[in-house]
């Protein structure tokens, strides 16, 4: 038999959601013993969980090589969070879509023929990484860095199966991290009308330190980019498998907030986080010691038939919007607004441009922790 949980079987991927049910049915706990840590599957409990700030951390679990927000903890966290989540608000956001709406114009505009079209290369991957380096300030030259750390981040193509030397993945990290360092450096003598000018402006004010500045900007980098690809990549994947529901969104606009909520929930583009326990953990008759590694399943609480009816079909109407793909509680995405306004952008194009557009090529990447493809090819 197979094991339930198998990354690296195309099968497990192409399956995820059966086997997802089989843990939530099965077992709400389930030891990985590939990975030594503990999956936790239902709605209730992940959600439980996330609100769980003083039983668990996110900064012990040793997956993050790079300081980042997400990884950090207590007062430190506090600390950055506090300063930055108005910048993030949904109002001061929406500043940000003449930005997006004009990259994306010139992305679809360069789409020609009714051929087969590379949608993942040519828009998908382009959008995030193309307006986070403007968001940020960072040289139009730099963009390569966004492809050579996704390919990192997000897991193996299938296809290729290259998983990388694990020294050649740290150096791809560094050099990450390197520039944004030199890139804050610039800013600090000659500020822009962009992110990081506005993250050394609070340095300079003394809101935060050059710590905390490097902590944020390093997460903004990791977690923005790649996460949106995936929301809109799974997007355009999800109303291609559902066209009943891509012709109702195209027949009422108005109806795409509801159909990206949707989106989210139906194939999030994080499936799970680890956290550390520092107590004892009962549950489900298993008592999890303290120091173990937990794994919250956002994707398999968003498929939870006890909290959602009918959770495998992908209704963009659907009255409960509580999914979990931004996470919950203390560490919920801070970019949630920013993904939700590329996203608001990118359909409406892509559905105007291709209302019948089928998808002749998808694969997924081969990933722990993100739901994205590695190829993404339609046909007008
Ligand atoms: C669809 C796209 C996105 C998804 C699915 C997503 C998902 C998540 C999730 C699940 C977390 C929680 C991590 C945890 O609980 O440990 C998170 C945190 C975070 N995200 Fe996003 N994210 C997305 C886009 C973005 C964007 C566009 C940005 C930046 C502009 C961003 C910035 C952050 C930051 C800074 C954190 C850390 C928050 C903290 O630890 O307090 N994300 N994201």
């Amino acid at each position: 038999m197979n094991a339930i949980v198998d990354v690296q079987s195309v099968e497990y991927h192409d399956n995820i959601y059966a086997r997802y049910a089989t843990l939530r049915e099965q077992h709400p706990v389930f030891h990985d013993a590939s990975r030594d840590i503990w999956m936790i599957s239902r709605y209730d409990d992940v959600r439980r969980l996330l609100r769980h700030p003083e039983g668990t951390l996110n900064g012990e679990t040793g997956h993050s090589y790079i300081p980042s927000l997400a990884t950090t903890d207590g007062e430190l966290h506090r600390t950055i969070r506090t300063a930055v989540i108005p910048e993030f608000s949904r109002g001061v956001v929406a500043n940000l879509e003449p930005m997006i709406a004009s990259i994306l114009d010139e992305l679809f505009a360069d789409l020609t023929g009714d051929g087969e079209i590379d949608l993942y290369s040519k828009v998908i991957l382009r959008l995030p990484q193309l307006f986070m380096t403007r968001f940020l300030g960072f040289p139009e030259s730099q963009t390569d860095h966004w492809y050579a750390i996704g390919e990192v981040l997000m897991g193996v193509d299938p296809v290729s199966g290259e998983q990388g030397h694990p020294e050649v993945q740290l150096k791809v990290l560094d050099e990450f991290a390197d520039m944004i360092e030199q890139v804050l450096e610039e800013k600090r003598s000659l500020p822009g009308d962009d992110h990081l000018s506005w993250l050394v402006g609070r340095e300079a004010d003394g809101t935060l330190t050059t710590e905390e500045v490097r902590i944020f900007a390093n997460c903004l980098g990791f977690a923005g980019v790649d996460t949106t690809i995936n929301l809109l990549g799974n997007g355009t994947g999800l109303l291609a498998r559902f066209p009943a529901q891509r012709r109702k969104l195209i027949e009422n606009p108005n109806l795409l907030d509801g159909a990206i909520e949707e989106m989210l929930r139906m194939e999030p583009p994080v499936q799970g986080l680890p956290r550390r326990l520092t107590e004892d953990l009962a549950l489900h008759g298993t008592v999890i010691p303290k120091g173990a590694e937990i794994s919250l399943l956002f994707a398999s609480a968003n498929h939870d038939p006890e909290h959602y009816i009918n959770p495998e079909d992908f209704d963009i109407e659907r009255a409960n919007k509580d999914q979990l793909a931004f996470g919950f509680g203390l560490h919920k995405c801070i970019g949630q607004h920013v993904a939700r306004l590329e996203a608001r952008a990118y359909f409406p194009r892509l559905l105007e441009k291709y209302p019948n557009y089928e998808i002749t090529e998808a694969r997924w990447r081969l990933s722990h922790w993100a739901r994205g493809f590695a190829a993404l090819k339609i046909r007008p």
